[in-house]
């Protein structure tokens, strides 16, 4: 008896510490969503080409657009490709992606600056926003019913509001991997779905709905503009 007792202790004890342990790692990476940095170039071709054509007939003197977590840099890169009369700008959270960035692109039209909300307000509004595979704990999630624990809807609704709110009327916001579905967040009301003939879905990360419960049916929906 006082054997069950001592290991039903330690046990507790144990449990109490990993609690406070992941607590502690996760105030590390409070304002982190993916915390990986992969990246390539012309990563999502069939994607930028969607977008490119949403765009056409917007902004005849050039476009503004923000790739939101741009790693180091091969994100605009690809975007100068496909929008040739634009201006560029990389945010990310991970200072020596910066680095990277800033010492492998010259090109005038390309910057990059760290992600907060001052450096994202002054640099706006867009016309685009490019969230891709940011929005997202991957793979800590890939095998979650719910999470909460990990990668909160509360956290991802927060900063796609945000970044909702930078964009131009007409302009569009294209997200793709990411753990939550846009429309089920408040401000998805002031979008409209564009349907991408080539583009099937949104991506291989999973679903979760706004209560943090995974989802198992296809989400295909990667961009949306917003209403006049
Ligand atoms: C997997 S990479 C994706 C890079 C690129 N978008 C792509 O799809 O190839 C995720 C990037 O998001 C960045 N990131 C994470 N949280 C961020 C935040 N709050 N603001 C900006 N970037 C962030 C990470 O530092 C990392 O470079």
């Amino acid at each position: 008896m006082l054997l069950i007792k001592i290991l039903k202790r330690i046990t507790a004890e144990i449990n109490l510490l990993r609690n406070k342990l992941m607590k502690f790692y996760r105030s590390l990476y409070a304002n982190q969503h993916q915390l990986t940095s992969t990246t390539s170039e012309n990563r999502y071709p069939e994607l930028f080409e969607e977008a490119r054509k949403a765009l056409i007939g917007s902004a005849a003197a050039g476009i503004n657009i923000l790739s939101y977590g741009c790693s180091t840099g091969e994100e605009c890169l690809s975007l100068r490709r496909y929008f040739s009369n634009s201006r560029i700008v990389g945010v990310d959270i991970n200072r020596s992606n910066l680095q990277i960035a800033k010492s492998n692109i010259d090109d005038p039209g390309i910057e990059f600056q760290m992600s907060n909300e001052t450096n994202i307000k002054a640099s706006g509004p867009y016309h685009a926003i490019f969230c891709l595979s940011v929005l997202c704990r991957w793979e800590d999630t890939k095998f979650l019913q719910n999470c909460a624990n990990v990668y909160p809807f509360s956290k991802y609704e927060a900063t796609i509001t945000f970044l909702a709110n930078q964009i131009e009327k007409g302009g569009v916001l294209i997200i793709y991997n990411s753990n939550f579905r846009f429309e089920d967040t408040r401000v998805f009301g002031e979008f409209d779905i564009i349907n991408t003939p080539s583009v099937s879905d949104s991506g291989f990360v999973v679903k979760f709905d706004s209560f943090n419960n995974r989802v198992e049916t296809l989400h295909r929906h990667c961009i949306y503009r917003k209403k006049f």
